[in-house]
Formats: C-alpha cells, sequence, structure tokens
C-alpha cells in the first residue's frame, strides 16, 4: 500500500501534532508527513516540526486584511502539499466553506469531548458546567459546520468528583493521543467510508495493529 502524505494544521502547544509524529516514527501510520500549517508564528507547535525535519508554513492570520484573504492564502499552501489527509489537530479556527468543500473527505478534527455535546471552545469547561458524569474525545471529518462532521472514533473518561477544567483536560489529552493516531491510521489503510453522517470502518488485515 502506498504511503499516505498527511499535513497537519495547529495552533498552539501541538501535543496531538507530536502524537502523530510518534505514531509515524514507531511505523504506526502508513503515513509521512509532509508539512505543519500554522497560523500562528508564536506557536510551540513549530519547535516540534523543526525537530522532526517536517516543513512548517506559517500562514500568519495577523498578516491578512480579511479573512477572505486569510483563507485564500490558507488554501494554497493546502493544495501545493497536495497531501491526502489534513488533519486539525488544535487548529483554532473555522475553515471556511470554500476549503471544507474544496477538501471534502480529507479533513479530520479531534475535539475533547463526546459530540454532538459541547462543540466549541472550552468543550472540558462546558463539560464540567453541565454536570455530565462522563466526557472524552472525538475525531471527525469536517464539514461546513463546528465541530459538526461524521464521527471517526470516541472515547471516554469518567468525571471524578474532585475534577476541575485542569484535570479533566490532562485525562481527555491523554486520550486524544491515542485517538488521533487511530484515527489517521484507520484513514491511511484506506479504512474509512464515509457513509452520510456515519462513517463505517472497514476489518484491518491480518497484519493489523489491532488484530
Ligand atoms: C486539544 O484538546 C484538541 O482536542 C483541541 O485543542 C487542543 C489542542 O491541544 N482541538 P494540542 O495543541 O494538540 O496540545
Amino acid at each position: 500500500m502506498p504511503v499516505k502524505r498527511i499535513a497537519v494544521l495547529a495552533s498552539g502547544r501541538g501535543s496531538n501534532f507530536q502524537a502523530v509524529i510518534d505514531a509515524i516514527a514507531r511505523g504506526e501510520i502508513p503515513a509521512s508527513c509532509c508539512g505543519l500549517i500554522t497560523d500562528n508564528a508564536g506557536a510551540y507547535a513549530i519547535e516540534r516540526a523543526k525537530k522532526a525535519g517536517i516543513p512548517v508554513y506559517i500562514v500568519d492570520y495577523g498578516a491578512y486584511p480579511v479573512k477572505d484573504a486569510y483563507e485564500q492564502a490558507l488554501c494554497r499552501v493546502m493544495k501545493d502539499l497536495s497531501a491526502d489527509l489534513y488533519i486539525l489537530a488544535g487548529y483554532m479556527r473555522i475553515l471556511g466553506g470554500g476549503i471544507v468543500k474544496h477538501f471534502h473527505g480529507q479533513l479530520m478534527n479531534i475535539h475533547p469531548a463526546l459530540l454532538p455535546g459541547f462543540p466549541g471552545l472550552h468543550a472540558q469547561r462546558q463539560a464540567l458546567g453541565y454536570g455530565v458524569k462522563v466526557s472524552g474525545c472525538t475525531v471527525h471529518f469536517v464539514d461546513e459546520g463546528m465541530d459538526s462532521g461524521p464521527v471517526i472514533i470516541q472515547a471516554c473518561v469518567r468525571v471524578e468528583e474532585e475534577d476541575d477544567e485542569e484535570t479533566l483536560s490532562a485525562r481527555i489529552l491523554a486520550l486524544e493521543h491515542r485517538c488521533l493516531p487511530e484515527a489517521i491510521r484507520l484513514f491511511c489503510e484506506d479504512r474509512l467510508i464515509i457513509d452520510g453522517r456515519r462513517v463505517r470502518i472497514l476489518p484491518g488485515s491480518a497484519t493489523s495493529p489491532e488484530r
């Protein structure tokens, strides 16, 4: 199976990006990472990319007069990379409709809650505020809405009595670092079929790590 080209979009710390870099290095994902794209020149994710020898593309949101111009520049960079998959790993902007349409089925996002509950910012705070007893993370394909595309993988954690936003976020983040590489692996093994709202996962071969 030919190795897929994947690109990551991240705005900050980049711990999910690191989990993907590490999973590729361990041979768990049949992919090569062809670029990190960031809207934030100060993102720590840039250091991680440099250390791993991954090219960095900074499309600085603040350098463009209007959102449209930023989106056009971003779309150009994405097209030039011609990746099979673009992963939003802590990319803190909503992608414009043009990009979402153009890259339909090739955009993946990780969200720190069990969607459709608690979309948008501060998902862990929202979950605690609501008083749910379980929360978790969701990896999904991106559509035109906010955190609303077809779900690929979800995993849950119990919300403990003593949890605050920090402790709950840390436990969810540990799950994210497992679920995102797993979803990318399934994509790279051509095992994800989008069927309306559902994502069907085809069975693995005898050599799949989950067997
Ligand atoms: C993660 O919680 C992710 O789910 C959310 O933003 C956070 C990014 O963390 N979309 P990191 O930059 O990957 O460390």
